[in-house]
């Protein structure tokens, strides 16, 4: 009685595992893989052409003459750099660029130079220029969030 017990409980595993095996489809050229879904996007980003050609050359003329000092456009591409900044909001990086630099003499920028520096750190990433420029005032400043890649 044990044994048989013990047989039946083996055979319904194996059924078990069976079955579990075969209702995973493996896909085949005729079953491709679905479409990985993407997420719908709903915030803008920086991504999304937020800042003119322009602007961001003003930002580039501002490293040169403020923040190249101390600087080299490499701790702003660098992996580090943007894991700290990605997914955080424009304004985050705003702020800490009014608030703290340059390291020495901060709050000597304009708001404007702030946004051009900014912009010039978007630029240097790679991340595409639009028709409007980035504007400074605090509502604009908190509407995208970073991301790196398109
Ligand atoms: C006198 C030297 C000096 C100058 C000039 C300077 N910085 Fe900095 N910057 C620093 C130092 C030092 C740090 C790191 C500060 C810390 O870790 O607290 C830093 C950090 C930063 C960061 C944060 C980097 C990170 O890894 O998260 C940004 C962005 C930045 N600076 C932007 C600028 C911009 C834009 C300018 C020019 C307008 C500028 N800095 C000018 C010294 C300077």
């Amino acid at each position: 009685m044990v044994r048989n017990e013990r047989l039946y409980i083996g055979v319904v595993a194996m059924l078990a595992l069976a079955s579990c095996s075969s209702g995973t489809a493996v896909p085949t050229a005729e079953t491709p893989r679905p479409m990985p879904v993407v997420e719908a996007r709903d915030e803008p980003t920086t991504a999304d052409g937020v800042f003119t050609l322009a602007q961001a050359e003003r930002g580039a003329q501002l490293f040169t003459s403020t923040c190249s000092e101390c600087h080299d456009q490499a701790d702003w591409t660098e992996s580090g750099f943007k894991g700290r900044w990605e997914d955080q909001s424009v304004f985050q990086l705003w702020y800490y660029i009014n608030d703290r630099m340059p390291y020495d003499d901060p709050w000597s920028l304009t708001r404007q130079q702030v946004t051009d520096a900014l912009v010039y750190i978007l630029s240097l990433n790679g991340l595409p220029a639009g028709n409007t420029e980035l504007a400074t005032d605090d509502d604009s400043i908190d509407d995208y969030w970073i991301k790196w890649s398109p």
